[in-house]
C-alpha cells in the first residue's frame, strides 16, 4: 500500500527507481506540524509497512495525546519511543530489528526511557520480542492500542507491558486520528481492519485478525471534518475495501463498498475521493459505475494481480485465473475509460516455472499499468504457503525474475506517461516539488504525480489545470494552464 504526498519518504519514489532492497520497505518518520514544547511528556513515533499501518499511527498518537502524551520529532525528546511494525516480508522485519538496535543503544544512555513495539511484528512474536529483544519494554497488536495508557503506566512501574490480543469488533471507530506528518490537503480514513481472505503467501491475515467494517457514519463525519479543516483529499483504507459491508443496526440497510463511495463523494465536490486496496475478485460493476458518475472519485485502481498465471494463482489461493482478472481490467476500461491501473507483483512464488513468470510479464503489457509496486517472494512463517509449498526457486532466479518485471513495468510506464504529454489535467497543489522550492507538485485523479512551475496566487490544497509538456516512467512535468 502506499502513500502519496511529497514528503521525502521512500514511498512516493516509484519502484522501478528504488533499490531493491529497498522496495516495499518503506518507513516514515511521523513528524507532527506544530512547534514542539520541551515541558512535559513525549513520544516518538516511526511507522513501517503499508498506509493502514500509518493510519494506525495517528489513532495511537490520538490515544497518548488524551493521556498527555506530546508527540515530538526528535529521539532526544522522546521519553517513550514507538515503532510501528511489519511483518509483510523478512526484509521488512529485519530492518525494524536494526532500529531497535539504535534505541537500545540510546536507552542504555538514557535510563528510564521506554521502547514499545507496535502492529503486525508485535501481533505476530507476541511474547516472543520481549525474550529476543530485551530491551523492549511493550508489545501491543494492532488491535489493542486503547490499552496502550494503561500498559504504558506498567512500564513506567517498571513490569513488560504486552497485549497482542485480537478483535473481532474493534474499528477504532470513535477516535479521532492525531494527524501526523500531514500536508494539510490529503489523508487516510481508515473504514475497515483485518483481512478474510487466505492468500496463501501473506501474513496479513495472522497479524491483523478478522476482517471488520467500521460504521459508515463515522467514516463519514470524518470525511466531513477533514473537510472542515481544509483537507482537500481523502483515502479509503482497507486490506480489501470492496469487501466492505457494515449493517445500519436502526434501518438495518446494508452499506456495501459502493455505498460507502457514493456517500463520501457527496460530502462536498471538491474533496477528491480515493481508495486503496481493492481485490480482483471483489471489485463489482457497481463500484465501477460509481466511480465514473462522481468528478471527485479519482480515476484511478489499484488491482493487485500478483501473478499472470492461473496456475500460480491458485497455489497463491488468490481465487481467481488470469481470465476473470482480465475481464476485470476490460470492465474498468469499458466503464471508466481513463482510469489509470496499478498493480502489487510477487516474482518467484513457489514451483514458478519460467512460462509462469512470462505470463505475469504479459499481464503487465495486457493491463498497461500506470505503475507496480513489485517484490520477490519472501516466505513468511506459519502461512499456507509456507507449510504447503516448498520455497524451491533460488534466490538468484527469483531476483533475475523480479529485475525483468521492473524494466518491463518502467517501459510500460513511461508509455502510459508519454501518452499524456499535450494532455491538461486538473491537479491537487500538495506542495514544494522535492527538488526546487520553484515548483509545485501534486497529483492529477489518475493519481500520477506533475511537478509544474509555481504561479502567483495558487497554494497547496487548490485545484488547478496543468498542461503535460514532457514524461519520465515516474513523473509528469507541466505548466499551468490557467
Ligand atoms: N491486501 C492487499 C495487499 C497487502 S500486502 C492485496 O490483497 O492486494 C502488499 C503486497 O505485498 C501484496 O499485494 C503482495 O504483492 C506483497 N506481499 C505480501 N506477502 C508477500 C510475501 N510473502 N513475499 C513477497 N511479497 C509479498
Ligand atoms: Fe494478504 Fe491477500 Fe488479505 Fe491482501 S487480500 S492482505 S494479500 S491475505
Ligand atoms: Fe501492513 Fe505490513 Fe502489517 S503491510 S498490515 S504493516 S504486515
Amino acid at each position: 500500500m502506499h502513500l502519496y504526498n511529497d514528503n521525502p519518504t521512500l514511498l512516493d519514489v516509484p519502484h522501478q527507481q528504488m533499490k531493491e532492497e529497498q522496495q516495499g520497505e518503506v518507513f516514515f518518520k511521523n513528524y507532527p506540524q506544530q512547534v514542539e514544547d520541551p515541558s512535559g511528556k513525549h513520544f516518538y513515533i516511526e511507522s513501517y509497512g503499508c498506509q493502514m499501518n500509518f493510519s494506525d499511527s495517528e489513532i495511537v498518537a490520538s490515544i497518548l495525546a488524551e493521556v498527555g502524551f506530546k508527540p515530538t520529532r526528535s529521539l532526544e525528546l522522546a521519553d517513550l519511543i514507538l515503532v510501528n511494525t511489519c511483518s509483510i516480508r523478512e526484509k521488512a522485519e529485519e530492518t525494524v530489528r536494526k532500529r531497535l538496535r539504535v534505541f537500545d543503544a540510546m536507552k542504555r544512555q538514557r535510563p528510564g526511557t521506554l521502547v514499545g513495539v507496535l502492529g503486525c511484528m508485535a501481533e505476530r512474536l507476541k511474547s516472543k520480542f520481549l525474550e529476543e529483544e530485551r530491551l523492549v519494554d511493550l508489545v501491543v497488536g494492532p488491535d489493542a492500542y486503547r490499552d496502550l495508557p494503561k500498559l504504558v503506566a506498567t512500564a513506567e512501574d517498571g513490569d513488560k507491558g504486552i497485549n497482542v490480543f485480537l478483535s473481532r469488533e474493534e474499528t477504532y471507530a470513535d477516535i479521532s486520528p492525531l494527524r501526523l506528518d500531514s500536508n494539510g490537503v490529503s489523508a487516510f480514513i481508515s473504514i475497515m481492519r483485518g483481512c478474510d481472505n487466505m492468500c496463501s503467501f501473506c501474513v496479513v491475515p495472522f497479524t491483523r485478525g478478522r476482517e471488520r467494517s467500521r460504521d459508515a457514519f463515522s467514516i463519514l463525519a470524518e470525511a466531513q471534518e477533514l473537510y472542515e479543516r481544509g483537507y482537500k483529499e481523502v483515502t479509503l483504507l482497507g486490506q480489501n475495501v470492496d469487501s466492505y459491508k457494515w449493517t445500519n443496526p436502526e434501518t438495518e440497510n446494508l452499506v456495501n463498498f459502493a455505498h460507502l463511495l457514493e456517500m463520501v463523494a457527496l460530502v462536498a465536490p471538491d474533496l477528491r475521493v480515493r481508495f486503496s486496496t481493492s481485490h480482483p475478485k471483489d471489485i463489482t460493476n457497481e463500484v465501477l459505475h460509481t466511480i465514473a458518475k462522481y468528478p471527485n472519485i479519482c480515476k484511478y485502481i489499484h488491482l493487485p494481480v500478483q501473478s499472470g498465471n492461473s496456475n500460480v494463482l491458485e497455489r497463491m489461493n488468490r481465487t481467481y485465473d488470469r481470465e476473470w482478472y482480465m475481464e476485470r481490467i476490460e470492465a474498468v476500461r469499458q466503464i471508466i475509460p481513463e482510469c489509470a491501473i496499478s498493480s502489487d507483483i510477487i516474482a518467484g512464488f513457489c514451483g514458478e516455472t519460467e512460462e509462469e513468470h512470462q505470463d505475469t510479464l504479459s499481464m503487465i503489457e495486457f493491463a498497461d499499468y500506470s505503475m507496480s509496486y513489485m517484490f520477490f517472494y519472501s516466505e513468511r512463517p506459519g502461512t499456507l504457503a509456507a507449510r504447503k509449498y516448498p520455497d524451491d526457486i533460488t534466490l538468484e532466479v527469483k531476483k533475475r525474475r523480479l529485475q525483468e518485471i521492473i524494466n518491463l513495468q518502467s517501459q510500460v510506464s513511461y508509455g502510459h506517461n508519454q501518452r499524456d504529454i499535450g494532455k491538461v489535467f486538473e491537479v491537487l497543489i500538495e506542495g514544494d516539488s522535492r527538488k526546487s522550492d520553484q515548483d509545485f507538485c501534486g497529483r492529477n485523479t489518475q493519481n500520477k504525480m506533475i511537478v509544474f512551475p509555481k504561479v502567483a496566487g495558487y497554494k497547496p490544497g487548490q485545484y488547478i489545470n496543468v498542461l503535460v509538456k514532457a514524461a519520465s516512467s515516474a513523473t509528469l512535468i507541466g505548466e499551468a494552464a490557467i
